[in-house]
């Protein structure tokens, strides 16, 4: 099994995310930690809470993170994910409380756990990376208890947030800047399942009218029909969840080692990750920015028919 930590700010991918990392038999879900995001940290831990509940799995700790990003003032997606963040179905929610340690402290605490066993963990970012900057300027020590971060967010092409924006960067790029430079300097692998895959992992409505029986599908269900209504389509992505397919099964997703850049100001590019795809072996020495010393697996290509097949077979 290949334990793994997911850091949320859950909202309706997130939950089909945690969803797959709570049932999945090959994941050994650790701890889950959590950050405002999508929606304020309460709503985020009462969503994380509930959608562990509907996977049966009440023994994994969830910790409050960061309320706030490092710099900005936090801002939100209810019109994507609803008032309370997880699209306001009739649910009901979880009577579970939080693991008293913050985020940051249960993250360290569960790596250094790792790197003493030698069972490393994939760590899987899915909101603003605030609680991962600081877990790595806080604790470097903890990143031995790591083998990779594969982590939602940016992208090589489009945006989401902005025309130059992906949602997760865009709300905290001072985090994703750290992050980025940290795991460099720290020698932590870093995959980035950015928008350019994000979309292509679709659950059509027909596919999820199937899934009935458990509260696990009887949530997934409801999840996938919300966001069809949303996007008022006969199917949606899994969003978030894609990203825990590509640590399932790296095989379906394929990646191309690129220098990243994030952008900090930019008069409308502000939260873009620069993905470098020049042919750097060319003579760039008229480029005054260089190359940047940050390298990171960019995600090109999904065989999204592959993931959502895993995603059903997972959730029901
Ligand atoms: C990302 O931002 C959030 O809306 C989603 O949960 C996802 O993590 C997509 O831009
Ligand atoms: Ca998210």
């Amino acid at each position: 099994m290949k334990p793994v930590i997911l850091d949320v700010d859950t909202g309706l991918d997130d939950a089909c995310a945690l969803l797959l990392a709570a049932r999945h038999p090959e994941l050994d879900l650790k701890a889950v930690t959590c950050a405002g995001g999508n929606v304020g940290l309460d709503d985020v831990v009462r969503n994380t809470l509930t959608v562990l509940d509907a996977a049966g799995r009440p023994d994994v700790p969830v910790a409050r993170g960061a309320a706030v990003p490092l710099l900005q003032p936090v801002r939100m997606a209810r019109h994507v994910h609803g008032a309370d963040g997880l699209g306001d179905i009739d649910w009901p929610r979880s009577a579970r409380t939080t693991d008293p340690r913050h985020a940051v402290e249960l993250l360290r605490d569960v790596l250094r756990e790792a790197a003493a066993t030698g069972e490393l963990i994939t760590l899987i970012p899915l909101a603003p990376l605030t609680n991962i900057a600081l877990l790595l300027r806080t604790y470097p020590d903890a990143t031995a208890g790591l083998r990779e971060i594969v982590f939602m967010g940016g992208a090589a092409g489009i945006g989401n947030a902005t025309a130059s924006a992906e949602f997760n960067i865009w709300t905290d790029p001072e985090a994703a800047a750290i992050v980025l430079t940290a795991a460099s300097e720290l020698d932590v692998p870093t995959t980035m399942y950015g928008l350019d895959v994000f979309y292509d992992v679709v659950v059509t409505l027909e596919q999820a009218r199937g899934l009935s029986g458990s509260p696990s599908a009887e949530l997934a269900r409801k999840l996938i029909e919300k966001r069809s209504s949303l996007y008022q389509s006969d199917g949606a992505s899994i969003g978030d969840g894609g990203a825990v397919c590509a640590v399932i099964d790296p095989s379906g997703l394929t990646t191309q080692p690129f220098p990243v850049r994030i952008e900090l100001s930019g008069s409308w590019s502000r939260g873009r990750t620069i993905v470098d795809t020049r042919d750097w072996s060319a003579d760039l020495t008229s480029d005054p920015h260089g190359l940047s010393p940050t390298t990171v697996q960019v995600a090109t290509a999904v065989d999204g028919k592959r993931y959502a097949e895993m995603w059903l077979a997972t959730v029901s």
